[in-house]
């Protein structure tokens, strides 16, 4: 069964807060989200930060890539006033930050490894590396992991040559007919998906071959009961505020 919390904060802190900051994880824990989704990407320095875009422009002020900055200069960069002045101030969070502030709270975490174009397996090597690294106690002891998922293939393969320990989800906008071989062939434990791709019997077909199954993201509490109601085991949200978090 499904270990995890069944309700994540999408990027944080969902439409509540500028997404992939500290604030963000802080406001996530003012609505009792003990879970979060986030993305992590690598400065130009190669150390792993908590953002979405590979571009400045969005959330983070200023232009340009993130990678062609350190992570130092990342987090003294306007992350915040995007979404509201009363965030401003607010820098691109190292990864280690993040986790740090999420093993404090005890809020669970599914690492998103977001490769900026041509750093795939890089990105998956960092951020492996550095999980197995920050986790070492619990992985030790036995006790439940953060969940790594990405987008990108040879990231999910590159993190399973770093910390074959850690488990992976794949993550895909629509779940493809030859789901199985590929999901076998990556050695993952969970499918994740785009909930407004996912059919009754799509969902169906994947529980019953043994994968747990993850749907992003999910905003209206009608949609969350009938997905779960299909045996979705898990979504991220970013509506906080009208989803309650489920342990
Ligand atoms: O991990 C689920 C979801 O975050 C994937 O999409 O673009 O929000 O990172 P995105
Ligand atoms: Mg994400």
């Amino acid at each position: 069964m499904w270990p995890y919390p069944r309700t994540l904060a999408h990027r944080g802190g969902g439409i509540l807060a500028p997404e992939n900051t500290v604030a963000a994880l802080r406001c996530g824990l003012a609505y009792g989200y003990r879970a979060v989704e986030f993305d992590v990407m690598l400065a130009s320095d190669g150390v792993p930060v908590v953002v979405h875009d590979p571009e400045l422009g969005r959330t983070v002020a200023g232009s340009g890539h993130i990678n062609d900055y350190t992570a130092a200069q990342l987090g003294t960069m306007e992350a915040g006033a995007w979404f509201g002045a009363e965030f401003a101030g607010e820098g691109v969070p190292t990864f280690e930050a993040v986790v740090a502030y999420c093993k404090a709270q005890h809020i669970w975490m599914n690492i998103e490894i977001k490769p900026a174009p041509g750093f795939d397996v890089q990105t998956g090597m960092v951020v492996a590396r550095a999980t197995r690294g920050y986790f070492a106690e619990e992985i030790a002891a036995g006790e439940l992991l953060p969940l790594l998922s990405s987008f990108s293939i040879d990231a999910l393969e590159a993190a399973h040559q770093a910390a074959p320990q850690l488990a992976r989800g794949w993550l895909v906008e629509q779940i493809p007919s030859d789901w199985a071989k590929k999901a076998k062939e990556l050695g993952v434990v969970a499918i994740h998906c785009d909930h407004q791709q996912l059919t009754r019997e799509l969902a169906r077909e994947v529980k019953e071959a043994g994968y747990w199954l993850f749907c992003y993201t999910v905003n209206t509490p009608e949609r969350a009961s009938e997905l779960l109601a299909w045996g979705v085991d898990g979504f991220c949200t970013d509506r906080i505020d009208i989803i309650p978090f489920m342990a």
